[in-house]
């Protein structure tokens, strides 16, 4: 036995390494990778805590997908034959640029009429379109046990 990754030429499309491989326009799109080791040795359990950062959720999502569904379905990640995904959240983590461009000015560029007018209300109710909507992504929510059903 040996730690040697297998060739491509060799390596099964339900390989781990192989389902997590995403390109796009013959461009391979990567991620950054943190995985922490975990275990509670006394509950008999153990894995892995897995982050992974990417510019944009769809990269992960379709490696979620790949390994969960399979690509194509039905090939899914043998990783899943003896391990299971407790939980999961999707966080957006705004960059510094993007905080430097979310100013007041920018913000509130055109302000509503109606701030303007002695007939409006000085205050108005947040639209109710905006409340809170689940878009159905990765199960979004706290980690506190939120579980979203479909
Ligand atoms: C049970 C959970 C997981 C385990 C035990 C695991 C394990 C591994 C291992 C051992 C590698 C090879 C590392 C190396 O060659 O340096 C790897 C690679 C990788 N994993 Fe995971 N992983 C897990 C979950 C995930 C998840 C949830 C994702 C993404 C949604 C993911 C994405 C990747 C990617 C992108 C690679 C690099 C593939 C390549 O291009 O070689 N992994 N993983």
């Amino acid at each position: 036995m040996s730690d040697i990754e297998l060739d491509d030429s060799v390596k099964p499309t339900s390989a781990h390494s192989a389902l997590t491989t995403i390109v796009e326009d013959g461009k391979e799109i990567k991620i950054l990778r943190d995985n922490m080791p975990f275990g509670r040795p006394a509950h008999g359990e153990f894995g892995t805590y897995f982050i992974g950062y990417s510019r944009s959720p769809r990269t992960i999502e379709q490696m979620l997908e790949n390994m969960f569904v399979g690509r194509p379905p039905g090939n899914y990640d043998r990783l899943l034959d003896f391990s299971r995904a407790v939980t999961g959240s999707l966080f957006f983590v705004p960059s510094a640029t993007f905080f430097e461009n979310v100013t007041q000015d920018q913000t509130f560029e055109d302000p509503p009429v109606v701030a303007e007018s002695p007939a409006a209300p000085a205050v108005t109710e947040p639209s109710s379109s905006i409340s809170s909507v689940r878009d159905g992504s990765l199960g979004i929510g706290s980690l506190k046990g939120d579980i979203q059903h479909e």
